[in-house]
C-alpha cells in the first residue's frame, strides 16, 4: 500500500513537469540575433568588380558578439519589401571564409528585395563561436557586376543562434 502511494506521487510529479514549460523552454523558441561589427550603422556595403575579375572591391564581415555555448548559428539575409538596392551587371556575390590555404566558399546569394514582399536568403549555417568572419566578393571568374545596400538592424545581414 505504501509502494502504491508513492508510485503515484511520482508518477503525477512526472506528468505534471512534462505539461508545464518551465522559464527555460520559453526562452530556448525565441531566437538571439547578432548584427555585424561597425563602427556605426547603417554599414554601407559596396561590393564591386570589373569584367574579368579586374579591380575587385570585396567587403569583410565579423560577427564578433556571439555568446560562447551558443548553438545553431545561422547567417540570413532579411530585407524589408521594397528595400533600395543598387547592382548592376553579375552581382551574385560569394561568401567565403578563412584566408590563404583555409579560404573556403561558403555560400552565394543575390542581394535584392521584393516590392511586395519581406524577402529572407539563409546563406549557410556555422558552429557557432564567438569571432565569425567572412569576405563578401562578386562571384563571376569572367563577368563585371556590383551591388550596393545599406546594412541596418532592421535590414540586410544578421547571425541568428540559439533558435
Ligand atoms: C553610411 O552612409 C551614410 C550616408 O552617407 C552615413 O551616414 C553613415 O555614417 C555611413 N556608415 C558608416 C558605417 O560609415
Amino acid at each position: 500500500m505504501q509502494y502504491l502511494t508513492i508510485a503515484s506521487a511520482i508518477l503525477g510529479s512526472a506528468l505534471l513537469a512534462s505539461a508545464a514549460p518551465t522559464p527555460a523552454d520559453l526562452n530556448a523558441r525565441a531566437c538571439s540575433v547578432a548584427y555585424p561589427q561597425s563602427i556605426g550603422f547603417p554599414i554601407n556595403y559596396s561590393i564591386s568588380q570589373d569584367a574579368g575579375a579586374a579591380n575587385k572591391r570585396d567587403d569583410a564581415i565579423t560577427f564578433d558578439n556571439i555568446p560562447a555555448g551558443s548553438y545553431g548559428c545561422q547567417l540570413e539575409v532579411n530585407f524589408p519589401a521594397g528595400y533600395p538596392i543598387t547592382s548592376s551587371g553579375n552581382s551574385q556575390v560569394y561568401f567565403w571564409s578563412g584566408t590563404g590555404a583555409s579560404k573556403e566558399q561558403v555560400g552565394t546569394v543575390n542581394f535584392a528585395s521584393s516590392p511586395v514582399a519581406a524577402t529572407k536568403f539563409v546563406i549557410n549555417s556555422f558552429t557557432c563561436a564567438p569571432t565569425m568572419s567572412y569576405t563578401m566578393s562578386i562571384g563571376s571568374e569572367t563577368d563585371a557586376g556590383s551591388v550596393a545596400f545599406a546594412d541596418t538592424k532592421d535590414a540586410g545581414i544578421t547571425m541568428t543562434y540559439n533558435c
